[in-house]
């Protein structure tokens, strides 16, 4: 597959710095299949002109999904699908009441019409978002194709050689 190196795939925007130790897991597992992405700090509520921006900018750009991550009132990835048609990738952040609860219903009760594709709160959340990313561009993709066949192969041998802990 050769890359152009200027070419993004995936855009990952975060609601706060405060999200990164969470998110880093997405942006690693991007990593892990070789995803061109890039980053950013934009919030629905503090900068949305910046919000508005990187979601009207991205098909643009060469982007094919965006991974959207907030936590509380999570209306990030709402605000980022109203502003593009592309995929929209939702991961509530577990935050600082409910569990993250809070953020699971702002993020998965979209109202008709302008989907989020909403993932589980936290660490799994952010790494199976970077997997459902990978899924959407294999599709078109061969070499992404293989690599996810890969990983599933390797990840179903991990678990059924799995041994108990000592
Ligand atoms: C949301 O508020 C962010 O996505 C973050 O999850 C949460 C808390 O943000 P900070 O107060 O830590 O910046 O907008």
């Amino acid at each position: 597959m050769g890359l152009d190196m200027n070419e993004i795939f995936v855009r990952i925007i975060i609601g706060s710095a405060s999200d990164w130790d969470t998110m880093k897991h997405c942006a690693e597992t991007l990593e892990k299949f070789g995803v061109p992405y890039d980053k950013h700090i934009a919030s629905a509520h503090r900068t949305p002109e910046k919000a508005k921006e990187l979601s009207a900018s991205a098909e643009s750009q060469g982007v094919k999904v965006i991974i959207a991550a907030a936590g509380g009132a999570a209306h990030l990835a709402g605000a980022i699908a109203a502003n593009t048609h592309l995929p929209v990738l939702g991961v509530p952040m577990k935050g600082w009441a409910f569990d993250g609860l809070d953020s699971l219903l702002s993020t998965v009760q979209m109202p008709r019409g302008i989907p989020v594709a909403t993932f589980a709160v936290g660490k799994a959340g952010a790494v199976n978002s970077a997997i459902a990313a990978v899924q959407i561009l294999a599709l078109s993709n061969p070499a992404f194709r293989e690599k996810l066949l890969e990983f599933r192969k390797n990840q179903t041998m991990d678990a059924l050689n799995s041994k108990f802990p000592e």
